[in-house]
């Protein structure tokens, strides 16, 4: 797989370490051995699976000569902390259109993410509506500030497009580089599926460099299990044409579960807090409500199904997230014991 003829900003300096979670396993007690791709620990601020893609996206971005960037997620988005992150590194401006997909859930001081947006200075925060016909919110937005003398980039949402997807062909090439040193046994990748690019360019990756690895993506954001699996073939399969593959990925190959969404989008069920709360009290791990938290209870609630073989080592990607948690407190309440000495 040849990435080198896409401009990239090398936002990704060393591998993202593969590391055992032997606490997590034991107290999970499914008779699998549980190991994370810690993409939590990217660099950016506050760190998430984003900074592989904005490396490709910003990376375009800055070589066709863009002054500022405009982005979109929801009121808690990590894409947006990111790329607004990585644009204040490059000295560029950036707009964020922010979709509250829940009622009411954009709150002008409140923490988490939003407090990132704030404190880094967001040139300018839209907030829309959920279901908002957002990329056209943001083209008209570049067409406003381009009056205003600026050359405006627009990256969607996730940075699920094609070129944004590379960010994880890389990490597909990462993890089969890694595993050449030393390889578990490793059959299964579990990630969670939301914009898509990170399933989709992992996917592409894998293909591209012919690792005998499946993905299981677990769906964040839609209900629909077919729909996320359409998104991610079709998104797969550009990302497959634009390192000059065929687009032919095997269709049987993107699994996309949707049992685990809970309620629906950023909205945490008994399961996702279960998880968060047992990667957090075995490895000191954080895990959010929205995203890693519904990833992880797929990882368990297959690993309590018998879903993967007895003592079969299973590879978490941690795509990231933690700051949401600050936006989410309440949930979080259990206070430990108060001594008085
Ligand atoms: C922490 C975290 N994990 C996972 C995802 C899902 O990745 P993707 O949108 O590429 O499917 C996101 C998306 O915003 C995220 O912020």
């Amino acid at each position: 797989m040849n990435l080198h003829g896409f401009p990239r900003r090398g936002y990704v300096t060393r591998p993202t370490p593969i590391e055992p979670l032997p606490r997590f396993s034991r107290a999970l007690g499914a008779g699998i051995e549980v190991f994370a791709k810690r993409d939590d620990l990217l660099p950016g601020c506050l760190g998430g699976n984003k900074t592989r893609k904005l490396d490709f996206c910003l990376g375009e971005a800055i070589a066709g000569g863009a002054t500022a960037v405009i982005t979109c997620g929801a009121v808690q988005s990590n894409h947006c902390r990111l790329t607004l992150a990585w644009a204040i590194h490059e000295g560029l401006d950036c707009h964020l259109v922010l979709e509250e997909r829940v009622p009411g859930s954009y709150l002008p001081h409140g923490s988490g993410n939003n407090l990132v947006f704030n404190l880094l200075g967001a040139n300018s925060v839209t907030v829309v509506p959920g279901g908002a016909p957002v990329q056209e919110i943001m083209s008209s937005l570049a067409r406003k500030i381009a009056d205003g003398g600026a050359r405006p980039y627009v990256i969607p949402g996730g940075a699920a497009d094609p070129l944004g997807a590379l960010g994880y062909a890389a990490c597909a090439q990462e993890i089969s580089l890694q595993l050449m040193d030393s390889d578990p046994g490793f059959r299964t990748i579990v990630c969670a599926s939301g914009s898509g690019g990170t399933q989709a360019g992992l996917l592409a990756g894998l293909e591209a460099s012919s690792t005998p690895l499946s993905v299981v993506g677990i769906n964040v954001r839609r209900p629909s299990r077919a729909d996320q699996e359409k998104l991610i073939l079709g998104l797969a399969n550009d990302a497959l044409a634009l390192l000059g593959r065929p687009r032919d990925l095997d269709p049987g190959k993107v699994v996309c579960l949707e049992r685990f969404l809970g309620p629906g989008y950023s909205i945490p069920d008994q399961g996702t807090l279960e998880a968060i709360r047992l990667l957090a009290r075995t490895e000191a791990i954080l895990a959010d409500p929205v995203y890693t938290g519904k990833s992880l209870a797929g990882l368990v609630g297959l690993a309590r199904e018998g879903f993967f073989e007895k003592d079969e080592p299973v590879l978490y990607l941690h795509t990231g997230g933690a700051p949401a948690i600050f936006g989410y407190a309440g949930l979080f309440g259990e206070v430990p014991p108060r001594l008085h000495v």
